[in-house]
């Protein structure tokens, strides 16, 4: 079979195409022959050798988002047969309840092999069904940004109606964030660097919509809107460089979901955190138990993950360059086979 491996984190020049056997199922395993994969702003950092948690770099199957069908089972497996549609869950250890200890030990595409091949072994435990109506590439869109944005906003203190959710940027998380505050009946105030993404937020159902580069106080524009009040859920995505800003755009009681670090900025200061009232929340992606409430209202709200381009498998390199211009709204999918 096809897989991309990386040896050495050399940046967008990583992943190189080899040939490997393709494996066989043992007791409990299941083989998936991966349709298609998606990537992740970790895949960026995994290349470029900036990312915080475990990885192992000897001759390492990137990206930890894949979809694809069932073609064998080993002994024992009894939550899978041939044929069945499926994704692989981003942690493979952390099935549900709190968050296990070994979480990142476990990644798909970090610590472990992950999905950019022809095909994967997995533990049977390690996979999910997709959710009906969702093709191979919506599919392969879930397993970490979705449920990264489902555990930000109902991991902790779940979202309700009528509640305001804040998302920053118009990348992969953001998007699933606008699309599940959505569905649950709450507000959602987005913000982007570029109008013409706006608009896209605006026609996924964001009701207000900021400019952070027209507007760099956008904090004091979320104010206004939530006339002086704040808001009730920040999906953060930007880390030390917008952290300040989000704090002073949250009520007293709200919650912001730390998530990522696309934008550096200076220490945060916990008087900020304190005088806000507010609760600062570290999330790491999400459990099984998770993705599969999140797949249930995925399928009832017929929610349709947000593709911005498709790359063949022998252009996978080039879908991750695509990423790191960050042109793309939503997510940026790799098809295999
Ligand atoms: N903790 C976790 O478990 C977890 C899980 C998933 C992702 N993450 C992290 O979350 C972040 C987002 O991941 P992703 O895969 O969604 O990324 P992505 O799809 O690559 O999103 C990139 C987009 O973020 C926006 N952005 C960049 N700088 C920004 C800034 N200063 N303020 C606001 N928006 C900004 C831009 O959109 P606009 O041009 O529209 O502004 C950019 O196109 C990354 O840091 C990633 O590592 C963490």
């Amino acid at each position: 079979m096809r897989a991309y491996e990386m040896s050495a984190a050399a940046g967008l020049g990583s992943w190189t195409l080899a040939q490997r056997p393709t494996p066989e199922p043992g007791r409990g395993q299941v083989l998936v022959r991966l349709r298609a994969a998606s990537l992740n702003y970790r895949d960026l950092l995994i290349a470029q050798g900036h990312y915080p948690f475990a990885v192992h770099l000897d001759r390492l199957i990137p990206v930890s988002d894949g979809a694809g069908e069932v073609v064998a089972v080993g002994p024992g497996v009894r939550r899978f047969r041939g044929g069945e549609r499926v994704a692989g869950i981003f942690s493979q250890s952390w099935l549900g309840g709190a968050q296990v200890a070994d979480m990142w030990q476990t990644a798909l595409g970090g610590a472990i092999d992950g999905v950019l091949a022809e095909y994967q072994l997995f533990d049977e435990d390690g996979l999910v069904t997709l959710p009906d109506g969702l093709s191979f590439e919506e599919g392969a869109t879930l397993p970490c940004a979705a449920v990264t944005a489902w555990n930000a906003l109902y991991g902790l203190k779940p979202l309700r109606a009528g509640e305001t959710v804040l998302t920053l940027g118009t990348g992969g998380v953001s998007i699933f964030a606008i699309q599940f505050a959505r569905a649950a009946g709450a507000r959602v105030i987005a913000t982007s660097s570029s109008d013409a993404k706006l608009e896209k937020a605006r026609a996924l159902g964001a009701h207000d919509t900021i400019n952070y580069r027209t507007h760099p106080d956008w904090e004091r524009e979320v104010r206004r809107l939530t006339d002086g009040v704040g808001v009730d859920h920040v999906v953060e995505v930007g880390g030390t460089g917008t952290l300040p800003r989000s704090i002073a755009a949250t009520r007293a009681g709200g919650q912001i979901g730390l998530i990522g670090l696309l934008a550096q900025g200076e220490a945060i200061d916990p008087l900020a955190i304190l005088g806000a009232s507010c609760i600062v929340r570290g999330v790491a992606v999400g459990s099984r138990e998770m993705f599969e409430d999140m797949n249930r209202a995925i399928a009832l709200h017929r929610i349709a993950p947000v593709i911005d381009a498709v790359h063949a498998f022998d252009a996978a390199p080039a879908a991750l360059a695509a990423l790191a211009e960050a042109a793309h709204v939503g997510k940026i999918v790799v098809r295999i086979g």
